[in-house]
């Protein structure tokens, strides 16, 4: 995810750009950039680095011109640097692009460049992008919508998701913006007319907007905006009146981070699976991963918090689909042991931040000793990610929040990935369960939608049970795993007592402190457990325990135990985790709420633990 923007009027355009980028900050933050025109050419200026480190760069320097376009990072292709940062140009310079959204097939449009002599500068995906815009537009002889159909040509090359602003020198009176599955939107002004990822950035300008529909292109002009759908036909678009309060629309709407990071798991999502599935199969465009786990005879995983419960997930996953042994730890714990490590260990770190402390000694260590190192992380150019021999990115975009959700859920889908591929590899998953297991991730993201459109039910839960001293997970296997998740959400923004057990451990201690006072929710979704789980039901209830069960839609086994049933799309068993944790998610959000706590900043807790 990154933010971008584009400004055409009367006024200076660089305070204008950067102005609308803080605003937009929030969707990427590692670099940022803007591009102005003036009689001159382009005047680029862009860094590694949070926006402010631009601001300081433009301190002592005035850009003049009333055209321009500019970027906040977050990186997806190439880490973050000044020469990956955008805007991007062409070889002439003449022309610059911005971009939200992954370019799938770049590395094919890159060679196809490269043959035709085209020198890259940075490792991005979106340089293709430029430099092809230059080189059809040599076919439009400079004519007034020269510009446009290059464009257009260049559009129907791409594949993937975008959102761009592009700018020509030959083309001073416009911004081309394109929208294909990112969003953009065109803010109206009076003799000006602004353009940008999100609303918020709009918002100090106009309150007039154009919300682009995918596949639209846009020929934004100081006075007026022209309009063209999918096929290439003119359109008229209707112009909303936003009414939204500025702090509100920063958040999508939503009024916490959290709530709107819970609902960004759809995209998130299939942002993490599509790039990487090519012709039902899986494809990893990042180097090495095929590789790593040749002669592989054990996988290791290091985590913490929430990356480690995905660990704990992965380890069921990866011995059911690949039949590899799997040993999970959690990295404070690793780095301090004398951990036996066999030379054909694969060590995979799961890390959001990619700096977590605990989780670079771990690795570090093992590194050491030898291993193959497999990060599996969503900050590019993070201190995991330079460090290690091989990595995967989650593309859950920026999480704000500090409770983590959708940088769990594409962790997850990360691993089913490589247990995917490794299984069928090692020879476990036959060509028919590939492809159902593919088909099955493929309808994962718009499950998660379906979910979430359900949130109502969660809340009115919530508000029954936001009291309760103490909640408690359980649930066997992968579901004891989501169980452990859901208690640490819970615990650590609406500050209940709560705790996660294997159902199986019940009787051997925790069911001592079930009473009237308990909230015991349990994650079933492994059939061949269901009786074994009802009878733990049974035994709460009989001690006065509420008990809301997480299980399949159509589950019609657990209504006659349980006091609540709350129910999710089906999917392949080992899938099922990937859904179960959204309704937790949305439970713990809303007890946070009710009990009067801000659940993006919870108490003594910071979002990257860089120390020990
Ligand atoms: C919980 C949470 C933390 C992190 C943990 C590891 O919601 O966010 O438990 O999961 O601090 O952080 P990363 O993944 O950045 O290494």
């Amino acid at each position: 995810m990154c933010g971008i923007t584009g400004y055409i009027g009367d006024s200076q355009a660089a305070p204008i750009l950067i102005g609308a980028l803080k605003k937009l900050e929030y969707r990427g933050y590692d670099s940022a950039g803007i591009a102005v025109l003036n009689e001159d050419g382009f005047t680029i200026r862009k860094t590694k680095g949070q926006l402010s480190v631009l601001e300081k760069k433009l301190e002592n320097e005035t850009i003049s011109g009333s055209l321009g376009i500019g970027h906040t990072r977050w990186a997806t292709h190439g880490e973050p640097s000044d020469i990956n940062s955008h805007p991007h140009t062409d070889v002439s310079g003449r022309i610059t692009v911005v971009h939200n959204g992954i370019i799938e097939n770049y590395l094919s449009l890159k060679e196809w460049l490269q043959a035709r002599d085209v020198v890259f500068i940075s490792d991005t995906d979106t340089e293709v992008i430029a430099h092809l815009i230059n080189y059809h537009i040599q076919e439009e002889a400079r004519e007034k919508h020269g510009l446009l159909r290059a464009v257009q040509k260049v559009l129907a090359r791409l594949e993937g998701s975008y959102a761009l602003a592009i700018a020509a020198t030959d083309y001073p009176d416009r911004i081309i913006a394109v929208r294909k599955d990112s969003p953009l939107v065109i803010g109206i002004g009076r003799g000006e007319n602004i353009i940008a990822s999100d609303i918020p950035a709009l918002l100090s300008h106009t309150r007039d907007v154009i919300y682009m529909e995918d596949g639209e292109i846009a020929v934004i002009y100081r006075d007026h905006v022209e309009m063209l759908n999918a096929a290439g036909d003119r359109v008229i678009r209707p112009v909303f009146h936003v009414d939204w309060d500025a702090e509100a629309a920063e958040k999508g709407g939503y009024t916490h981070f959290m709530l709107k990071e819970i609902h960004d798991q759809a995209a998130a999502l299939s942002d993490t699976l599509r790039p990487r599935l090519k012709d039902n199969e899986i494809v990893f465009e990042e180097p090495g991963i095929d590789e790593s786990f040749e002669g592989a005879e054990r996988i290791v995983i290091t985590a913490c918090g929430t990356a480690w419960h995905a660990a704990i997930v992965g380890k069921y996953v990866f011995e059911q689909l690949a039949r590899i042994p799997v040993e999970v730890d959690i990295a404070s714990e690793y780095r301090y042991r004398n951990p036996v490590q066999g030379r054909n260990d694969v060590f995979i770190v799961i890390s959001q931040s990619g700096e977590t402390a605990d989780t670079l000694a771990a690795m570090r260590l093992a590194k050491k000793n030898g291993n193959r190192i497999l990060a599996v992380t969503n900050v590019v150019g993070s201190t995991l990610a330079r460090e290690a021999d091989m990595k995967l990115y989650t593309r859950a975009g920026p999480e704000i929040a500090v409770a983590s959700t959708k940088a769990f859920t594409t962790q997850l889908m990360c691993l089913y990935l490589l247990a995917l591929k490794l299984g069928r590899r090692r020879g476990f998953i036959g060509d028919e369960d590939y492809k159902e297991y593919i088909q099955a991730l493929s309808r994962i993201p718009s499950q998660a939608e379906k979910l979430l459109a359900k949130q109502d039910l969660i809340q009115r839960f919530a508000s029954q049970q936001f009291n309760k001293a103490k909640v408690f997970f359980m649930g066997r296997q992968v579901d004891y795993a989501i169980g452990l998740e859901s208690a640490l959400k819970l615990k650590e923004i609406s500050y209940t007592h709560s705790e996660a057990f294997a159902a199986g451990e019940l009787k051997h201690g925790p069911i001592a402190l079930v009473d009237k006072n308990t909230l015991v929710v349990t994650v079933a979704t492994q059939k061949r457990l269901f009786d074994k789980i009802i009878s733990n039901i049974r035994e709460i209830s009989s001690r006065g325990g509420a008990s809301l069960v997480i299980t399949w839609e159509g589950e019609t086994v657990f209504a006659p135990v349980a006091g609540e049933v709350f129910a999710i799309p089906r999917t392949e068993d080992c899938f099922s985790p990937i859904l179960s944790i959204i309704p937790a998610q949305l439970f713990a959000y809303y007890c946070s709420i009710l009990r009067g706590n801000n659940p993006d900043k919870p108490r003594n807790l910071a979002k990257s633990v860089t120390v020990e």
